[in-house]
């Protein structure tokens, strides 16, 4: 049976990976049918005088999953960002970011393996602002909630059990933070109890970041806020070849957009240099979600060999080939791949 997902292509190098990932996803031969939402963000203004139309959120609403492009938010003022508004109106409340490392691709390191998982609806995101211009007092209110962060934490341990990995590390600032990261940790503490099979530990912010650029192996399953899992997961994706290369997903209980960690890319968008694969390792998430697994192992194997053979790699990853080349490329190897199994 066919599914049907919500596609928005978003803006900046949006369109582009989305056009490369679709077609990579064509040579699994999964039936999708697609949902185009292409006015979104400032496209969407004009017409709807809103970045985020009711619309596009009915459309996830009645599909349960939707893939998704990089949105440009304006720095420092106009609208919000659309991206953390689906998160929050659709109560997305796990970002799940996998970093792995990629083979052909020239790293410090070879090994690392790890998956964070942010909150995503609440902390320093909630929106809580205030602005005395006469006073030049400006306050972001990082507000932490028992019920938002019980529920990221069981979501990472549920998904830790289940995928047989070893180590959560919950990372905070509770030193400081006494109140938002202090509770954040002790709700941790208490979960971690209720999974014996996993074991527990906790850092620091700061130290965990340096931790990541040296020992990244020691680390497997990472859970924090929103903030700190927003610049950890880019710290992250520097360690396996960059942003072109790490996939994400936001999950909640009853939908699920699917989009890779990185932005808009304006310095390089509309000259066909942009790595898919951030978005091509996103699709196969989005795969394995409607439970297409043969399909979704076909995609990682097909990436896989791309990288190893490592011919018509992009510019990001030390290569010249243009987004659709790669893209072309993986799609052959996918189709061999499923050929195979
Ligand atoms: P960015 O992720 O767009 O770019 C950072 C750097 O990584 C740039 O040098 C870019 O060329 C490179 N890069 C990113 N993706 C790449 C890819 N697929 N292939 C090759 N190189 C890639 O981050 P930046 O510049 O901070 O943000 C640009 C815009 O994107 C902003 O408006 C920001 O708000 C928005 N943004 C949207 C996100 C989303 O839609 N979920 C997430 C992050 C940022
Ligand atoms: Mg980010």
């Amino acid at each position: 049976m066919a599914h049907t997902v919500t596609l928005l292509p978003g803006d900046g190098i949006g369109p582009e990976v989305v056009e490369a990932t679709l077609h990579v996803l064509d040579a699994t031969g999964v039936e999708i049918d697609w949902d185009w939402q292409e006015k979104v963000g400032a496209a969407a203004m004009g017409t709807y005088g809103t970045p985020l139309p009711d619309h596009i959120l009915d459309s996830i609403r009645e599909h349960g999953v939707a893939l998704k492009g990089p949105i440009t938010t304006p720095v420092g003022k106009g609208f919000r960002s659309v991206n953390v508004a689906l998160r929050q109106r659709l109560d997305l409340y796990a970002n799940v970011r996998p970093c792995s490392s990629l083979p052909g691709i020239e790293t410090p390191f070879d090994d690392v393996d790890l998956i964070i998982f942010r909150e995503n609806t609440e902390g320093l995101y909630a929106g809580i602002e205030n602005y005395d211009p006469r006073l030049e007092i400006a306050d972001s209110i990082a507000r932490i909630t028992r019920k938002g962060s019980e529920r990221i934490i069981r979501f990472c341990f549920e998904y830790a059990q289940r995928e047989g990995r070893e180590l959560v590390t919950l990372a905070h600032k509770a030193n400081i933070l006494k109140r938002s990261s202090g509770m954040f940790l002790r709700i941790g503490e208490e979960i971690a109890g209720d999974f014996p099979d996993v074991a527990f530990n906790d850092r620091i912010i700061d130290n965990m970041c340096m931790q990541l650029v040296m020992y990244p192996e020691q680390y497997d399953c990472i859970v924090t806020t929103n903030l700190f899992g927003d610049i950890l997961s880019d710290l992250a994706a520097g360690l396996v070849g960059g942003l072109g290369v790490v996939a994400g997903a936001n999950i909640g209980d009853d939908y699920a957009v699917f989009e890779a960690v990185h932005g808009s890319a304006p310095d390089i968008a509309g000259q066909g240099k942009a790595n898919p694969t951030a978005l091509i390792r996103t699709a196969e998430m989005m795969l394995r979600h409607l439970d297409e697994k043969e399909a979704a192992d076909a995609v990682r194997d097909g990436l896989n060999t791309s990288y190893k053979q490592a011919e018509h790699l992009t510019p990001d990853v030390g290569g010249e080939a243009s987004t659709m080349d790669f893209a072309q490329y993986v799609a052959d190897n996918v189709a061999t791949a499923l050929a195979r199994s």
